[in-house]
């Protein structure tokens, strides 16, 4: 279809559809229609009907359908939403980009690079923008953090570190055998690798040194289950970064980031629901957050504001800017990824240099009219746990 390009001046709320409505897909459309004002969900897309007519039901959605291709086609649709399993995103997005329409695609960006090169093209050629879904650059900490290192905070970076705990259960992990070969590296430290090449900026990954076990699942190893794994990462710049993963942190959602350098170090994250403290009799202990919807909240509702911004001004003919995180973000971190995948096979270092690129410059941050509302408060859970 052709994009139809309005006017400056048209203020029509942007027009979305939701490809995938299990999970995270849920969660965006909730965000689409409670928190971004200047953005309206039109349809849902998911082949198992009853996820997408639940979630219409609750938020009011007219349009369902079993196909994305009834979205993507769609002339009322500024954008799509892809929150897919991972194996159809490369396709999905270049389809949308073929219909025209702006893509938000969670990570990865596809399975491998040349399938992600290609939906990247198709983007290129349509001359749409595609931004993926590494929301942990919109938390307000981290962003501050990438604020603190372009204002000289740390000097030459020469340490990174970056870690995501999933949080789990004293039975473990509910379904091992669910969880794809690859899963830790390609969909949980894909964010930590996003995260160590945003945080060095001007560098980009040039070799990856994997380390994996089945630690918390060790009954599922033999069908493929890695749950833990260490991943060195070195940078153009020399700066030598570790990644690291797990998903059975008892204690909570735990993600952290810290850049060490000639003049100093900036640390952020950490699983704390809030700064209060209670120092009682038993110990020192603090409430937890258990999910990554709460976590990162607002980090979610502030990348898919930005994505709405850009299709906002793109529809009315303004210059919305490449996307950020962009097409080069994502191959970035997926090359990294699959680095450690093919490093953890073969125990030997894997080099990365011919695939990575520099990271697009950071634009300013515009102003958005977003309204936040239930910031950061609901479902967080109390653990007291002593420290
Ligand atoms: N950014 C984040 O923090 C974050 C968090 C969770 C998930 N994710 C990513 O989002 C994606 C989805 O994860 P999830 O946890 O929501 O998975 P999920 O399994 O809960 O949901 C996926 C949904 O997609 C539907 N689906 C299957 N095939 C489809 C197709 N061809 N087209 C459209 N929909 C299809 C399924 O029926 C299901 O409802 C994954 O790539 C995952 O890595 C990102």
């Amino acid at each position: 279809m052709t994009y139809v390009q309005q006017t400056a001046g048209d203020n029509r709320p942007v027009r979305l559809g939701l490809i995938g409505a299990g999970w995270i897909g849920a969660f965006h459309a909730e965000s689409v229609a409670r928190r971004i004002p200047n953005a309206r969900l039109d349809a849902i897309a998911d082949p198992a009907l009853p996820a997408a007519e639940a979630l219409a039901g609750q938020l009011g959605v007219a349009r369902i359908t079993a196909d994305p291709a009834d979205v993507i086609g769609d002339p009322d649709i500024d954008a799509v939403l892809v929150a897919s399993p991972a194996r159809f995103h490369s396709g999905l997005i270049a389809a949308a980009a073929r219909a025209g329409k702006d893509v938000f695609c969670e990570k990865p960006g596809g399975r491998t690079v040349e399938e992600l090169d290609e939906a990247l093209a198709a983007a290129d050629a349509a001359g749409v923008n595609v931004q993926f879904g590494f929301n942990r650059r919109f938390a307000a900490d981290f962003a501050a953090a990438r604020r603190l290192i372009d204002d000289g905070a740390v000097g030459t970076p020469q340490l990174l570190r970056s870690l995501t705990r999933d949080p789990g259960t004293a039975a473990g992990i509910s379904s091992p055998e669910r969880i794809a070969p690859g899963t830790i590296f390609l969909e949980t430290l894909i964010h930590d690798f996003d995260t160590l090449n945003w945080l060095n900026p001007g560098a980009v990954p040039v070799k990856v040194h994997a380390v994996a076990d089945a630690l918390v699942a060790p009954e599922a190893k033999a069908g493929g289950l890695l749950d833990t794994a260490v991943v060195t990462v070195t940078y153009s710049n020399g700066a030598i970064a570790v990644a690291e993963a797990n998903f059975n942190a008892l204690y909570g959602y735990d993600v952290r980031g810290e850049v060490f350098g000639s003049a100093g170090m900036v640390a952020v994250g950490g699983p704390q629901a809030s700064s209060a403290v209670s120092y009682t009799a038993a110990g020192i202990a603090s409430d937890t957050v258990r999910l990554n919807i709460h976590l990162f909240h607002d980090a979610y509702t502030a990348e898919l504001a930005r994505f709405v911004e850009g299709v906002a001004a793109r529809r009315a003919g303004r210059a919305a800017g490449a996307a950020v995180p962009g097409g080069v973000d994502a191959r970035n971190a997926l090359a990294v990824a699959l680095a450690a995948i093919r490093s953890h096979e073969s125990g030997l270092p894997v080099d990365v240099s011919a695939v990575a690129h520099l990271q697009a410059a950071e634009p300013e941050l515009q102003p958005t009219e977003l309204h936040l509302t239930g910031l950061h408060s609901a479902g967080l859970h109390s653990t007291g746990q002593g420290a």
